[in-house]
């Protein structure tokens, strides 16, 4: 199946016949594992030209080379760690540079310690490269997108998102605001022909995990999603002109329980889930 984000390709006149069709290209952040290596996989699949950014150059570089032989395309690194402003900087030029079609802020991360002994330093470097990172680089690529009429944005945020279900952590605040953020700058670039969709996965088999220290062991099997389903999900949902994506029906019953269900039942179930996972420790 084909990416269903492009637009439609324009009829060539006659005497331009000859030309190569216009080549899509699209950026993507933590593009080396889990989600967003499965977003790169998928569209190199269906003939983007891809640039991925991620901190590893070594990783990035030989990823990049196994797409471009893989799948005929242009696939190029751009080492940059989005916590800090040179990195961001330096994926802000490149989104300004170039026509990108798509851009998907994915990169992301969950700290394992609770806020109360967490350091202001560990949370800001949360909060920079999942809120600040999305909001520059969203900034960074609307002007154009908006000038040629045409673009896509997904921003990944998390079931998370959608109420405080983790005690005493920040991640679910941040991708909250990556729900809210995306779904208030998509209502006003609509009208321009962008269209920007806040993809709310559940738990998703990546990296994520085992990087923040987090022991998933006890997290039964059927709650996991795989990495090119979720993809896959958002490029439908994202066809379709929806804003969110929650991939996965399980998923979608339990984002509905989160929106309807009382707060102080809500708080109870946090509480209890927290205690379970062994994870209560404030
Ligand atoms: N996995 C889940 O269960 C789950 C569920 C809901 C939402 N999400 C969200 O999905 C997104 C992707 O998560 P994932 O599970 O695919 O994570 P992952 O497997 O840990 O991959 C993270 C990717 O981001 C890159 N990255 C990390 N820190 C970076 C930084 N400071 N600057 C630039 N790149 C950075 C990593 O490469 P380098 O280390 O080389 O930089 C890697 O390519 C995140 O926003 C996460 O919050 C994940």
């Amino acid at each position: 199946m084909t990416t269903p984000v492009a637009a439609t390709p324009q009829a060539a006149p006659a005497a331009t016949a000859q030309k190569a069709p216009r080549r899509r290209t699209a950026l993507v952040t933590g593009a080396t594992a889990g989600i967003g290596k499965a977003f790169a996989v998928r569209l190199a699949n269906d003939g983007w030209d891809l640039v991925l950014v991620a901190r590893d150059a070594a990783r990035l570089d030989e990823f990049c080379q196994a797409l471009t032989q893989t799948y005929s395309v242009r696939a190029t690194p751009l080492s940059a760690d989005l916590s800090t402003s040179s990195g961001v900087e330096s994926v802000e030029a490149r989104l300004r540079e170039e026509a990108f079609e798509l851009l998907v802020n994915n990169a992301g991360l969950s700290l394992n310690t609770p806020f109360l002994k967490s350091s202001v330093e560990q949370e800001e470097y949360l909060l920079s490269v999942n809120v600040h990172a999305v909001m520059r680089l969203t900034h960074a690529a609307l002007p154009g997108m908006v000038t040629r009429r045409s673009g896509n944005i997904i921003n990944v945020s998390s079931v998370a998102g959608f109420a405080a279900t983790m005690p005493g952590s920040t991640y679910p605040a941040s991708k909250a605001w990556v729900i809210h953020f995306s779904e208030s700058v998509g209502l006003s670039v609509a009208r321009h022909g962008v269209k920007v969709l806040a993809l709310c996965p559940g738990f998703t088999r990546s990296e994520f995990h085992s990087r923040a220290g987090i022991d998933m062991s006890k997290t039964p099997n059927w709650l996991w999603l795989q990495a090119p389903n979720v993809v896959d999900a958002a490029l439908k949902d994202l066809g379709k002109g929806r804003s969110v994506s929650v991939p996965g029906w399980k998923y979608k019953v339990l984002v509905g329980f989160m929106r309807h269900t009382p707060t102080r039942l809500l708080r109870r179930f946090a509480r209890t889930a927290r205690v379970r996972t062994g994870r209560d420790t404030e």
